[in-house]
């Protein structure tokens, strides 16, 4: 018999189940999920031995079967982002692009998915673009983007013929131009802006304000400069600006006042030299849940923002409506993937605090040390139990500040226990490190009952593989 949780949480359509819903829900009985459904993949449920299952898998024999820390991805919950997207992010007579963030989760694996599901990729390394065509995205697809592209990184573009180089500097545009030369290519191009804002979000993922490594500010003028730069040079062909204000954003009103500046300096470019920008990049940053007080704005009203603003702005200048792109990152993975812990230790100190120790911490998830990002966490295998104790969470590296999650709501845990830690399915694996000489966990995808292996689990013989 399954267990399941609250409203009967029906499949967004499109989403390629074998189990028809009532042939899921048959013989159910409804309990809660251990923390809210939106911080969950779409499939969560609890069965009936009170475990946490993901994509019809049941956690805690997948944390048995392939070890801990190990990062679970639900595929369901990957597409039904990736097809909200696609959905929501148009508007009749508009040209529009949804262009995956691969650097908040890359793998061969989910370049094929967001391949299949019809979006382009946005790359911000040589590294990153070599895993994307490794899974044969089209070159025409990808957008390549870095405030310091090294001369070997471009070449490599240039010589695939991604879809755009995303120029961030006056030195990459020397230095585009003297390769594009070399190579007799004209690569089509973007020019990064600073459009000087800055959304409410941790400081160190803000990238719109004026005092920022990023891009050509439009307030003292470089801005204008790069164009005029860009339109004397022939060896690069201008397509149009991109902007990308910060990440982890609630407040949408800071895209509607980015485009408003934006296409403003649009109707300023047409005015002083006669260029029309045909495309606008507003970049990514929709936020997502990862604990209960969080509510994000929806995918659709993220996508109504952004064309509709382009649209009044555009209209008020008198000026043709571009093709609008986006690159949302965070917000198609982040709730996609969950992270599995064995509890190790369990350290009582009398009046003040119980701290559990996991089998992993800041080597899979830096986020709560790096930006105090907060996460919440349930016992898998106690998914159905009242949450009795508060504690700690704090990862196995010899650091006092490798903690997951500070005084944590949990059911009466026990050494063994499986620890689930969700929405960490963006930028926690691909900012993993090795400190303390921890070899990276594995990462599984689940779909309709099965799980496989996408990135297996690093061994200590990899430890030394690049020793010489
Ligand atoms: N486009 C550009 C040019 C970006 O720099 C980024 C993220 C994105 C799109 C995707 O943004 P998203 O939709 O994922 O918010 N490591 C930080 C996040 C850094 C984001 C960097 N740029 C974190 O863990 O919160």
């Amino acid at each position: 018999m399954i267990i399941m949780h609250g409203l009967l949480p029906l499949p967004p359509a499109r989403v390629r189940l074998n189990r028809s819903v009532s042939e899921a829900f048959r013989g159910v009985t409804l309990v809660h999920l251990p923390v809210k459904k939106d911080i969950l993949p779409i499939t969560a449920e609890v069965n009936g031995r009170g475990h946490l299952v993901v994509g019809g898998c049941d956690t805690v024999e997948l944390a048995d079967k392939f070890g801990t820390p190990l990062f679970v991805y639900d595929e369901a919950t990957l597409r039904a982002q990736c097809q909200d997207y696609a959905d929501t992010f148009t508007a009749p007579g508009v040209d529009t692009e949804v262009i995956y963030a691969a650097k908040a989760f890359i793998c061969k694996a989910m370049c094929e998915i967001t391949m299949e599901e019809g979006l382009s990729l946005d790359v911000s390394s040589g590294g990153e673009l070599f895993v994307a065509r490794s899974a044969g995205v089209a070159p025409e697809k990808i957008y390549l983007h870095g405030n310091n592209k090294t001369p070997a990184e471009l070449e490599f573009a240039i010589r695939e013929g991604v879809g755009r180089l995303v120029v961030d500097s006056f030195n990459e545009l020397d230095l585009v131009a003297k390769l594009a030369a070399e190579r007799k290519a004209c690569p089509r191009i973007l020019l990064r802006i600073t459009p000087g804002i800055k959304p409410s979000t941790h400081s160190y993922i803000q990238t719109g304000q004026i005092d920022s490594k990023f891009g050509f500010g439009l307030a003292d003028g470089t801005a204008m400069e790069a164009i005029e730069r860009v339109l004397a040079t022939k060896e690069v062909e201008l397509m149009g600006l991109h902007a990308h204000i910060g990440s982890q954003i609630f407040k949408l009103h800071s895209y509607a006042k980015a485009i408003e500046l934006i296409v403003d300096f649009i109707a300023e470019i047409r005015d002083k030299t006669g260029f029309v920008c045909g495309e606008l990049n507003s970049g990514g940053g929709l936020g997502i849940s990862y604990e209960a007080a969080d509510e994000p704005s929806t995918i659709a009203e993220y996508a109504e923002v952004i064309i509709g603003n382009v649209r009044k702005a555009t209209a008020a200048h008198d000026l043709p409506m571009p093709k609008v792109m986006i690159e949302p990152g965070r917000s198609i993975v982040g709730n996609a993937g969950i992270t599995l812990y064995r509890v190790g230790t369990i350290k009582k100190i009398p009046r003040v605090r119980t701290y559990i120790s996991v089998d992993g911490g800041m080597s899979d998830n830096i986020r709560p040390m790096l930006y105090d990002a907060v996460y919440e966490a349930f016992i898998a295998n106690k998914a159905d139990r009242k949450k009795e104790v508060t504690a700690t969470i704090a990862g196995k590296h010899c650091e006092s500040g490798d903690i997951i999650v500070k005084d944590a709501k949990l059911a009466a845990v026990e050494v063994g226990d499986t620890l689930c830690t969700p929405a960490t399915g963006a930028y926690g694996y691909v900012m993993a490190s090795n400190y303390n000489k921890q070899p990276r966990p594995a990462v599984v995808m689940v779909a309709d009952g099965k799980a496989r292996i996408i990135i297996r689990r690093e061994t200590y013989e990899d430890l030394t593989r690049l020793e010489v």
